[in-house]
């Protein structure tokens, strides 16, 4: 219910901070299945998404917490939550049987990745060198990211070549991820999700001192090659789309204004803090910022008219840690976002008085300052959008 809400919309009080979001069970559509394009999962499928979770995102697997029994009754009450699951039938895909994977085999993929030019998306390695396309999004227009293939780890339905293949052949429901059953043959698609395979890297928790020290020494070269790429990493990393972006009353980011600003913050007792425009906008955003004043708000709290930052919502005392570089490539980054015009108003003052108590209660009785999140913009641009419905 935290985070795939009460009515199973995918909007729970935890929805906005995640990535990927949870999924709007009332559709009836999942990435994760061993079926068709735009077919129902089968009970098998959801079975397997709960007791496993899904990798690389933050849906746990269940199997260690909560009994078979229990888990076969939350997927036939997550069923009920869409009319599909009544009139449909899953139609599974017929895979045959997994051929072993072989340096042939892997050869034949690589030409396969080539022909269904799945590097468009995925880059020429995987990694995403040389893509086409950078930013997705997902039927809700949600921002998404291309998995990096070297990474298996992170693919949401598991990184076996049998679970690929499902991935190639039925594609990722509400994701631009498709679906390749008409363009590929069966041996072709085994061949690619071998190749799949092979791409793995070592990850970081089973190298040694020396590969590990490589490892941040490749990433340090390609960071000072590439500040933007660097700036976003940290920017998303960090999570500062969740606040200054503002969302619908499904928690869903509102098209067109990530990083615009205008997402109401309320802290118990000091006010309301809606969150600034970090677009290259000159009127109502960053534009007009020298690189030295986004940096000491970032650092020392201080915004361009000289107002300090409570330490909250923006906890601007842990990024006063952040590297010369970091804080550079952060900067080149939000200079890159495209100007959106969205002005928002000024955080409201707190009197005096509150103020103070509200300084007793954190310094002195040690209390945590509430924090509540609002939906809705309060900048000036896109009043009454409407959240998208696919
Ligand atoms: C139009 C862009 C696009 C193309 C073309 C594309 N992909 Fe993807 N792929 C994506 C996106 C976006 C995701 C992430 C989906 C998500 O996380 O929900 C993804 C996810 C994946 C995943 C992760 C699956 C998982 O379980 O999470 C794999 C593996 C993958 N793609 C392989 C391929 C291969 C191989 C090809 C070529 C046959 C290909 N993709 C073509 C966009 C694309
Ligand atoms: C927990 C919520 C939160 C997070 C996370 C957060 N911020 Fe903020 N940020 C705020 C709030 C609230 C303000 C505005 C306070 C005010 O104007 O009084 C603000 C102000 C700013 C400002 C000043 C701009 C302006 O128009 O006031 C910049 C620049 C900024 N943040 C950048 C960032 C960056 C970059 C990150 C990520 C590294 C980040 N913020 C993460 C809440 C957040």
């Amino acid at each position: 219910m935290e985070c795939h809400g009460t009515a199973g919309q995918g909007d729970g009080p935890a929805a906005h901070l995640l990535t990927p979001r949870p999924r709007d069970f009332t559709l009836g559509r999942y990435k994760i299945r061993s079926t068709e394009t735009g077919s129902i999962p089968t009970d098998a499928d959801l079975v397997r998404s709960v007791r496993k979770g899904l990798y690389g995102s933050a849906m746990p697997g269940w199997e260690t917490l909560i009994s078979d029994n229990d888990i076969s009754d939350v997927v036939a009450f997550v069923k009920t939550l869409s009319p599909r699951f009544a009139s449909e039938t899953p139609k599974e895909i017929a895979a045959g049987p997994q051929p072993v994977s072989s340096p042939q085999s892997v050869r034949r993929g690589y030409g396969v990745y080539q022909t269904l030019q799945c590097g468009k998306c995925h880059g020429s390695d995987g990694r995403g060198t040389g893509a086409t396309a950078t930013t997705f999004e997902d039927d809700w227009r949600q921002p998404l990211r291309a998995a990096d293939l070297t990474e298996p780890w992170t693919f949401h339905g598991g990184p076996g070549a049998q679970d690929l293949y499902m991935r190639f052949s039925g594609g990722m429901s509400g994701t631009p991820m498709p679906s390749f059953k008409d363009s590929a043959s069966e041996n072709a698609m085994w061949d690619l999700a071998n190749y799949v395979v092979s791409l793995a890297r070592k990850p970081l928790w089973r190298m040694n001192a020396r590969e590990v020290a490589d490892f941040y020494a490749r990433e340090d070269a390609e960071a000072r090659a590439n500040p933007v790429k660097r700036g976003q990493y940290l920017v998303d990393t960090i999570g500062c789309a969740l606040c200054h972006s503002p969302v619908d009353e499904h928690k869903r980011l509102i098209p067109g204004l990530k990083m615009a600003g205008g997402f109401r913050i309320h802290v118990e007792p000091f006010g309301d803090y809606p969150t600034g425009n970090l677009t290259s906008d000159k009127a109502t955003g960053l534009g007009n910022w020298t690189d030295d004043e986004i940096k000491r708000v970032l650092t020392r709290g201080i915004l361009k008219d000289g107002t300090r930052l409570l330490p909250y919502p923006m906890d601007w005392p842990s990024f006063s840690t952040l590297k010369a570089d970091d804080l550079n490539a952060i900067v080149a980054y939000l200079r890159s976002l495209p100007p959106v015009s969205n002005k928002v108003p000024p955080p409201s003052r707190t009197f005096l008085p509150l103020f103070l108590w509200g300084k007793f209660k954190l310094l002195v009785l040690g209390s945590d300052p509430p924090m509540i999140f609002y939906p809705g913009n309060v900048g000036s641009a896109g009043a009454g959008r409407q959240p998208l419905e696919p």
